[in-house]
């Protein structure tokens, strides 16, 4: 792992993995990759822009030639694929965008790499490894009492999103097959942490909380999702790179699964106890039950035994102690909170999603 291209970078999970990669591979020279759309954003790496070993480089992943020549001219080693739409609820209101950068992004770097890697042999295959961040979402839906879904589970993706990534992870393992592309795949469940772009439900809530605006949850907010910190998702991620198979998919999750309605209150408690503004207290009343999503999956839950005992994985933070660290970030970083809420994209969104709902 000596230069390491990470795309999608300047996102939520990527610009974590980053900061944690230069500390855990004090060696590795990473090379971000991002098109700096809507979500991401270099005030995500601002600590780390002088680094040395960082290298920021502003690029479409669908560009197979850019891409090419980026690996060629840093000698990358090490693919760690993030860049993606990400979002369920824009998916919903315009999947084209997802075709692109989830299916046709995904096939284009995958041909880079097989054109520098497998064509021109310049790097040894064994140290090479093409690593592609996906999501539990590929599943579909659990009904009450089915069991969590393992990596044998067959994909059943239920909205555009999951189509988008499920189609990407099929790529990338025909690649392994076809071709014999060093791969490996994760599937992870949902983060939260610093740096989330706050169109998710986590920080959309706190936001929302702190102006006494309306905390909008989807029909009767008795969905679940399985909730995992991002730090533990990066850590999870550098350990399939450094002792993974080669090959092989990874489950990673939380190991807890609230209702979304119990998500809300939760951070409503913890802003009625930590924030110096009464103005709204009890945030809970802000709560509004909102008319449902089309398609809303209605429970997630992984099976994580495959990456606990061949790699050892667990996660460190529980959801009462990352919760409340979310929302400290959140509150210390008035800055980053008002450049988002400025950018007209941002309040385009959330009258797209809310206004009419
Ligand atoms: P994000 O939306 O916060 O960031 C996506 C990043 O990709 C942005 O920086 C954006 O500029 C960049 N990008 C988009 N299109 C691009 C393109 N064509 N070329 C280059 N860069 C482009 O996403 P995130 O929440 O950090 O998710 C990262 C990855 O993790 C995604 O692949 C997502 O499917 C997966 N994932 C996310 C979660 C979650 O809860 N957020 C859970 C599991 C898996
Ligand atoms: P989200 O953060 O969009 O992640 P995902 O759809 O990928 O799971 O949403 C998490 C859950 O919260 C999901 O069940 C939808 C719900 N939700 C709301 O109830 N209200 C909201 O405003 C948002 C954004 C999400």
């Amino acid at each position: 792992m000596n230069h390491v291209l990470v795309t999608g970078g300047a996102g939520f999970i990527g610009a974590n993995f980053i900061h944690y990669l230069l500390q855990a591979e004090p060696d590795a020279h990473v090379i971000n990759l991002d098109a700096l759309t809507y979500a991401g954003s270099l005030e995500n790496l601002k600590d780390v822009a002088d680094n040395p070993r960082y290298t920021f480089v502003q690029g479409d992943i669908c560009d197979t030639e850019f891409a090419g020549e980026l690996l060629k001219k840093y000698q990358v080693d090490t693919i760690v694929h993030f860049a993606a739409e990400s979002h369920v609820d824009r998916s919903i209101l315009g999947p084209r965008q997802f075709i692109e950068t989830n299916i046709i992004g995904t096939f284009s770097l995958l041909e880079a790499a097989r054109k520098f890697w497998l064509q021109e042999k310049s790097l040894s295959l064994e140290n090479l490894r093409f690593h592609h961040v996906s999501t539990d979402e590929v599943f579909g839906s659990l009904a009450p009492g089915e069991p969590a879904w393992t990596e044998e589970t067959s994909y059943a993706p239920n909205s555009p999103y999951a189509a988008s990534k499920a189609s990407s992870d099929h790529l990338v393992r025909s690649y392994g097959h076809t071709y014999g592309l060093p791969f490996t795949i994760t599937n992870c469940s949902n983060n939260y942490g610093p740096y989330q772009f706050p169109e998710k439900l986590i920080p959309l809530i706190i936001l929302n909380a702190l102006d006494g605006k309306p905390l909008p949850v989807y029909g009767d907010g008795q969905q679940i999702r399985d909730w995992l910190h991002v730090e533990d998702h990066c850590e999870a991620i550098h350990l399939v790179l450094k002792k993974g198979s080669t090959g092989s998919t990874y489950n990673i999750g939380g190991e807890n699964q609230p209702a979304n309605l119990t998500i809300v209150e939760t951070i409503c408690e913890i802003l009625d106890e930590i924030s110096a503004d009464p103005s709204y207290k009890p945030h809970k009343n802000l709560i509004e039950f909102v008319k449902d999503r089309p398609g809303h999956d209605r429970r997630y839950d992984m099976d994580t035994h495959k990456i606990s005992s061949e790699l050892g994985w667990r996660p460190h933070h529980t959801l009462t102690e990352g919760l409340l660290a979310t929302v400290n970030w959140y509150l210390s970083h008035p800055e980053w909170v008002t450049a988002i809420r400025q950018k007209q994209e941002y309040k385009g969104w959330l009258d797209a999603n809310y206004k009419s709902r």
